[in-house]
């Protein structure tokens, strides 16, 4: 049987990840979000999550754009979890995508790339071959990641900025919009401009 499909978060983003579903003809059974006040959200149920059992053949996807609430929310609950990726997006049959990933519509991922657990590759980004994307990295729009490029858990790509070939991105990094990196990134380095250049180190 089947497992029924839940969100956990009925933000904007949820509104983004439930396309990509029905992309899919995948049907949301409820959401759930800390907020009591929230009842709906594209039409499907929303449920305060502290209301809700836990059963068995259920499958959540964290929809929540912030990296580091998706990763307490994740820490904090003992879901099972499902990956989706929209029907218009182009995925190397080579590459791999861990659970509680989403992969937005017009994204380019290429061969041996791998996508860590509880990622968002957003609309029209690419990954290009052989890089490796740990746990809670979100890959705004319009960003470009070149060959075998690394990039450490939590890390924010900003929105059109581009990453050379190679490159190694710490953890709980956050890349600028429009940045162009051309040199290696140290964790919790928030990073603008091109090319691009620290301005700080942010606290863990
Ligand atoms: C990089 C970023 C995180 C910095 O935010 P912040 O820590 O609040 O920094 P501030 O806005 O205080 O800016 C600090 C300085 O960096 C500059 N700066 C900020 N973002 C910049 C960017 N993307 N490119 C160039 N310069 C930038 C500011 O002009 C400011 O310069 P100044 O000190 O000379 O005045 C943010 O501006 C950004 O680009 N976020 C990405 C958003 C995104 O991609 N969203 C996609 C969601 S799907």
């Amino acid at each position: 049987m089947e497992n029924n499909k839940y969100l956990f978060g009925a933000s904007g983003h949820a509104k983004v990840v439930l396309d990509v579903l029905f992309s899919n003809n995948i049907k949301v059974v409820t959401i759930l979000d800390d907020n009591p006040n929230v009842i709906e959200l594209s039409k499907i149920p929303v449920l305060q999550s502290k209301l809700f059992k836990i059963e068995k053949n259920q499958e959540f996807i964290i929809s929540i754009g912030n990296n580091s609430i998706r990763k307490k929310i994740v820490d904090s609950n003992n879901f099972s979890y499902y990956s989706a990726i929209h029907s218009d997006a182009t995925v190397s049959k080579f590459a791999t995508i861990d659970e509680g990933t989403v992969v937005m519509p017009q994204v380019v991922i290429n061969a041996d790339a791998k996508i860590g657990k509880h990622c968002i590759i957003n609309s029209r980004s690419v990954v290009e071959h052989d890089c490796v994307l740990e746990d809670y990295v979100h890959v705004s729009p319009n960003a470009s990641l070149a060959g075998n490029v690394t990039i450490g858990e939590g890390t924010q790509i900003g929105i059109g900025s581009s990453v050379i070939q190679g490159i190694t991105i710490g953890k709980w990094a956050t890349i600028g919009a429009g940045a162009v990196i051309i040199n290696d990134v140290p964790d919790y380095a928030v990073v603008v401009g091109n090319p691009g250049k620290i301005i700080k180190i942010k606290t863990k």
